[in-house]
This record gives structure tokens, sequence and C-alpha cells, in this order.
């Protein structure tokens, strides 16, 4: 197990794209359990493999309150049902410290490989819906932060990039 580095808000690696993992071995169950490991430091209840900067479609999340209950999703999809929308607070362990309402569909049904390979599907309405939808956005290059305004997106990117200067 290894704990990996978590990039951050604005480091272009975060725009990558990530793409399909075609065989599900030993390395990616690796990568699995130390992002899981990886986020539980942090601590956070969702990682995406483009945040430690591998190009993999590999989420891992856990939302329970024990944190005891860790789910891999490999290659995720999500399709929304309904036209319900949802306003939750949304953070990042990309964009540390920031914490702001984003909109989504309320209402998913996902659909992803688990570790053995074997297909899988969970529908919810409430924060893994959100949580995943979040994740796989990881997945496209895109961060929650791009769904607020310039205007705040600019101050988050100046006090987080004062904050790397002062950590060197
Ligand atoms: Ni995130």
């Amino acid at each position: 197990m290894a704990l990996l580095n978590i990039l951050r808000f604005p480091d272009p690696r975060l725009r990558k794209i990530a793409q399909p993992i075609d065989e599900i071995d030993d390395s990616i169950r690796q990568l699995a359990e130390d992002m899981l490991e990886t986020m539980y430091a942090a601590p956070g209840i969702g990682l995406a493999a483009t945040q430690v900067n591998v190009q993999k479609r590999l989420v891992v999340m856990d939302i329970s309150e024990e944190k005891d209950q860790p789910l891999i999703f490999i290659n995720p999809e999500i399709q929304p049902i309904g036209d319900e929308i949802e306003e939750m607070e949304e953070g990042c362990l990309s964009v540390p410290g920031f914490f702001e309402l984003v909109k989504r569909p309320a209402h998913v049904i996902i659909r992803a490989l688990d570790k053995e390979g074997k297909p899988f599907e969970i529908e919810d309405q409430e924060l893994l819906a959100v949580c995943i939808q979040h994740e796989i956005d990881h997945l496209d290059g895109k961060l929650f932060v791009d769904y607020l305004s310039p205007l705040k997106r600019q101050r988050i990117r100046k006090k987080l990039e004062k904050q790397e200067r002062l950590q060197l």
C-alpha cells in the first residue's frame, strides 16, 4: 500500500482525459487500493485516478459514516433519471479548503465494473449520485470549480497558487 500524491487545481494534469481500462489486472487492483488509502488519509469521500496523475477510468469512494464501505468503480458511466436537479455543497481533495454549491441531476443510474471485472449497477438519488458525477467529471478533465462563475474560480485559483508558493 502506498499514499499517492494528489494533484491540486490549477495543475494542468487535472485536465487530462482518462482512458477506459481494458484489462483489470493486479496493477489496477493495487492502484485502487492505494487510491482508497490515499482518500481515507486525506480524508475524503471520493477520489478519481486523474487526481493522482493516472489517466485511467477508475474511481474510488466511501460515503459511509464509519468509513468501512469502500466502493471501486471501473469505467463508470451514469444515466440521469428524470429531470430533477439537486444543489449540494461540494468540495474536492484537489481544491482543498473550498466548498461551493453545485447543481447536478439528482437521480442517476451508475453502471461500472468491479475489481474483478464484473458489471454492476447502482441507482441513487442522494450523496452517491452527486459524488459519482463529481468523480466522473475528474475523469473527463473537469473540476467542480468549472461550474462556478469565472470570478469565483479565479479567486480560488489565486488563493491555492499562493498556498502552493508558501509550501515551498
Ligand atoms: Ni474532486
